[in-house]
C-alpha cells in the first residue's frame, strides 16, 4: 500500500510517502526550532500557527520527492496523539481531509508507536523486543510483542530524559533544544569530573527520575563565577554520563526481567552518541542485539508512522473521520 504519512505533534511539521510499511520513498521534516528557540521552549500557539503555514507545502514536497501524485496514494497515516492538541489538530485535519477528498482510508497512529517501530523501515528485527522510548516528552520502557501489542514496563516519575538535557542546556546558557549541543560538548569533556547522582539506579524497578540530576547540576553551577569552556564541557560530559548510565542499566534490567535479548532505542535522545556507544559496548559484552534507528528516524518525522499505519489499514483498522486528537494517550 502506498501511504502518505503526516506528523505535527510538537514543533516539526513532517510528511512522508512510505510503501508497504517498509520502504521510505520520501521524508520531509520542516522544523520550527528557530521560532521556539527565542522563547527557550515550544510555545504551543506558535507551533499551531506554523504547522498551519507549513502543512500543505510539506505534503506537496513529500509527494514530489517520492515522484507520486495524490491520486496514487492509497491510504493516510497521521499522528493522533499524544502531543500539543492545537499542533496535532493541524496534521490530523489535513490527513482526514485528504482521505475524505480521495475516498481512501485514514488511520490515527500513536506518536510513540511510530518511534518504537521506526527501525523496521531500515532493518529486520524479530518480535518480541524491549523498547526504550526516550524523547523530549517520554522516557518509557515497553515490551513489544508485535505491532499493536505493547506492555508498559516502566517510565519516568518526573522529567523525561530529553527534557533534562534541554533544561541543563538552558542552565548552562547553551540555548534550546539542548540535547545535541550537550552531546557535542560532552565529547570534549571529562565524564568523571563531577559525580552527579544516578537516580533510581539502586532500586531494582523500571522507573526513572531525572529531575534530581537537573537539580544537582543547578546546585553545582550556583554561586560559581562565570564558567569557562572546560568547566562547561566537564559538566556536559558528567551529566550525560549519569543520564546514559541510568537509561542503559534500566533497559538492561527490563531485558533481563523479560528474558529478551533484543533491544530497540528510539526517540530524539536516541541520537545521543554517548548512549549509542554505551549500548554498543554492552551489546558486544552480553550478546544482546541493540538497534538504533538512524538519526533521521530518531527525531520527529512522519515516515515512522508508516510501519503501524500500513499494518492497521491492511488489517481493516481504519479510523473514522470523527477521530479526534488525543493530547494525552497512553500506549
Ligand atoms: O523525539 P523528539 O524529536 O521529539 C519529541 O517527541 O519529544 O525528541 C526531542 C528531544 C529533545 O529533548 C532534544 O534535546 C533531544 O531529543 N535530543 C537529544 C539529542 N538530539 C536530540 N538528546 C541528547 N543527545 C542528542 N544528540
Ligand atoms: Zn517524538
Amino acid at each position: 500500500m502506498l501511504l502518505l504519512c503526516v506528523e505535527s505533534s510538537c514543533d516539526e511539521t513532517a510528511a512522508a510517502v512510505v510503501r508497504d510499511g517498509r520502504q521510505i520513498l520520501s521524508s520531509v521534516v520542516a522544523s520550527q526550532v528557530d521560532v521556539h528557540a527565542l522563547y527557550g521552549g515550544v510555545v504551543p500557539e506558535l507551533a499551531s500557527r506554523h504547522h498551519l503555514e507549513a502543512i500543505t507545502p510539506v505534503i506537496e514536497q513529500a509527494l514530489d520527492e517520492a515522484g507520486v501524485g495524490i491520486a496514487d496514494v492509497e491510504g493516510v497515516a497521521v499522528t493522533r496523539g499524544p502531543g500539543l492538541v492545537g499542533a496535532l489538530l493541524v496534521g490530523l485535519c489535513a490527513g482526514k481531509a485528504l482521505a475524505w477528498a480521495r475516498g481512501i482510508p485514514v488511520v490515527g497512529v500513536h506518536h510513540i508507536e511510530g518511534h518504537i517501530l521506526a527501525h523496521l523501515l531500515e532493518t529486520e528485527l524479530a518480535f518480541p523486543f524491549v523498547a526504550l522510548a526516550v524523547s523530549g516528552g517520554h522516557t518509557h520502557l515497553y515490551r513489544v510483542d508485535g505491532i499493536g501489542r505493547y506492555r508498559l514496563l516502566g517510565q519516568t516519575l518526573d522529567d523525561a530524559a530529553g527534557e533534562a538535557f534541554d533544561k541543563v542546556a538552558k542552565l548552562l546558557g547553551l540555548g534550546y533544544p539542548g540535547g545535541a549541543v550537550i552531546d557535542r560538548l560532552a565529547a570534549e569533556g571529562n565524564p568523571d569530573a563531577i559525580d552527579f547522582p544516578r537516580p533510581m539506579l539502586k532500586r531494582k524497578n523500571l522507573q526513572f527520575s531525572f529531575s534530581g540530576i537537573k537539580t544537582a547540576v543547578m546546585n553545582h553551577v550556583r554561586g560559581r563565577d562565570e564558567l569557562d569552556q572546560k568547566a562547561v564541557r566537564d559538566i556536559a560530559a558528567s551529566f550525560q554520563a549519569a543520564v546514559v548510565e541510568v537509561l542503559v542499566r534500566k533497559t538492561l534490567l527490563a531485558a533481563e526481567q523479560e528474558g529478551i535479548d533484543r533491544i530497540v532505542v528510539a526517540g530524539g535522545v536516541a541520537c545521543n552518541s554517548g548512549l549509542r556507544r554505551r549500548f554498543a559496548d554492552l551489546a558486544g559484552e552480553r550478546e544482546l542485539q541493540v538497534v538504533f534507528p538512524s538519526p533521521r528516524l530518531c527525531g520527529d518525522n512522519a515516515a515512522m508512522l508508516g510501519v503501524a499505519g500500513d499494518y492497521y489499514l491492511d488489517n481493516g483498522h481504519a479510523s473514522g473521520l470523527d477521530c479526534n486528537a488525543l493530547p494525552v494517550w497512553p500506549l
